[in-house]
């Protein structure tokens, strides 16, 4: 038989934490049809001096709109990045109400889909370059059926919050996210969690949660996350875990242990984290206008400020210090403006330290948690995470081998997110492949200038197809809208 594509003496990195072999790997249609030897194909790529790997999982995104807007997905494709978990922090474009007004600002499409179904078909006509797995966000939820209430649901109310959690599922959904911090989320008790949670544990889903505290109160909040786990029936995925703020720098190693002693228990938790000491997010969640907090406008940046263009891209401070006011006027300055509330900002609030301790444990995977609006400046985790895992923290720092690190990225990600037949370099797993040179791969995006695509990355082919070469992206548009494997995890 002739394979469409043979990748000659490539290194392959399996994605399983296996040590690499040299070889051939050749690829028919959408799938994998050999591992170590390639016999006669089509095309052929000499891969000599490269690593192959199972195209990289990034599993904390806020991609939901970036598919339709930004099809191309130049920013993840262009990281080795193949397939995305969308829905995160509570917020997911479906379930909507057909030409609403996303209450978030995150999705940035009025949506012609009501289901999680009717997304999935607008994904699928926009052809993206990569694939997509969705999770159903509670804040989104709870703003259908009960707006911007600050109380508990009735039963009915509950009741129909759960409902549309199921449907979900029972369309693809992969689990259920929450952004414990944010509205409408926030006002929600832990019984109303467990309860939603439930409806994605008893199809064997997950429960993903940006937690209700990552700062002074991170350990009670992870205790809150493990007991809704344990309620719910339901596996945990802690997002982009951290300790948030210098005076909980270190609270990470206490949290880490009580995920494991939780582990120990017959509990079921992993996280993800960003390799990255800045957070970002719309910044109208983080301040309260009544009383501002001054230690976090020290360490805000702009990112996306529509009020104020010339902010993006500075430090609040910065802009304090030129007007001869505090750092908190400038924060409620941008807030009160039109148009304020879709402020994106960038926060330093992470520990390196803490970033490496996160990332040496086992069950740690990578999730960017990039917020995709090209207008302004991102975050540059948006186009750098996974190579910087591999130049920083692999190569540079030595905190995890490459083996491992690949593993994080892939296997354990599509296992854990329910990705049927992807995360390995195999026969018979879906192509989805990116090709590297292991020695120059490396971040260039900077928060001076985020928009920059990763060096080092040479190929990447996403289901059979290349869509990325040599810095070029082909457009060939083979991502997928995929669907939980509830057996699969
Ligand atoms: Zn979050
Ligand atoms: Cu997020």
């Amino acid at each position: 038989m002739t394979a469409d594509l043979a990748l000659r003496n490539v290194r392959i990195v399996d994605g399983t934490g296996a040590a690499p072999i040299e070889g051939d790997v050749a690829v028919t249609a959408d799938r994998i049809t050999g591992v170590g030897s390639a016999g006669p194909a089509a095309e052929t790529i000499d891969g000599e001096g490269l690593t192959l790997a199972p195209g990289f999982v990034d599993v904390h995104t806020h991609d939901d709109g970036a598919l339709l807007r930004h099809p191309g997905m130049e920013f993840k494709l262009a990281q080795g990045c193949t397939s995305v978990v969308i829905g995160n922090c509570g917020f997911s474009a479906a379930p909507a109400e057909v030409g609403a007004k996303d209450p978030s600002g995150l999705i940035g499409v009025p949506p012609d889909w009501s289901d999680l179904a009717g997304f999935g078909a607008a994904l699928e006509a926009a052809r993206p370059a990569v694939n997509a797995m969705a999770l159903i966000g509670h804040n989104t939820v709870r703003s259908l059926v009960m707006g911007d209430e600050r109380r508990a649901p009735t039963a009915t109310e509950l009741a129909e919050m759960r409902a549309a959690v199921a449907t979900g599922i029972e369309q693809g959904a992969c689990g259920f996210s929450t952004g414990l911090i944010y509205e409408p989320g926030r006002y929600s008790e832990t019984d109303e969690v467990v309860e939603l949670a439930a409806a994605a544990g008893q199809a064997g889903a997950l429960y993903a949660t940006h937690i209700r505290n990552e700062g002074d109160h991170l350990l009670q909040a992870i205790e809150e996350a493990i007991e809704i786990g344990r309620q719910a029936g339901a596996a945990v995925q802690i997002s982009h875990h951290k300790a948030a703020g210098a005076r909980n720098w270190g609270k990470v190693v206490e949290s880490l242990a009580r995920v494991d002693a939780a582990n120990a228990a017959g509990a079921d938790v992993t996280l993800d984290v960003y390799p990255y000491t800045a957070g970002s997010g719309p910044m109208a969640q983080y301040f309260n206008l009544d009383r501002l907090d001054p230690e976090l406008a020290e360490v805000i940046r702009f990112a996306s400020c529509p009020a104020f263009r010339p902010y993006e891209g500075r430090m609040a401070t910065d802009i304090a210090a030129e007007q001869g006011v505090q750092p908190v006027d400038v924060i409620r300055q941008v807030l009160t403006a039109p148009d304020g509330d879709r402020t994106i900002c960038i926060q330093f609030i992470i520990d390196e330290a803490d970033i490496e301790t996160n990332l040496a444990h086992p069950l740690m995977m990578v999730g960017s948690d990039g917020i995709p609006d090209l207008e302004g400046r991102p975050h540059p985790r948006l186009f750098g995470t996974f190579p910087r895992v591999l130049s920083r923290y692999v190569r540079d720092r030595g905190v995890l081998t490459l083996e491992d690190a690949v593993r994080r990225m892939t296997s354990l990600s599509c296992d854990r997110f329910g990705f049927a037949d992807r995360g390995r370099v195999a026969e018979g797993q879906f192509a989805d492949l990116v090709l590297f040179d292991a020695e120059t791969v490396a971040d260039t995006a900077t928060y001076d200038d985020p928009k920059q695509e990763p060096a080092g990355i040479e190929l990447v082919v996403v289901n059979g197809q290349i869509a990325y070469r040599s810095g070029d992206h082909t457009g060939v548009g083979t991502g997928r809208f995929l669907r939980y494997q509830p057996s699969y995890r």
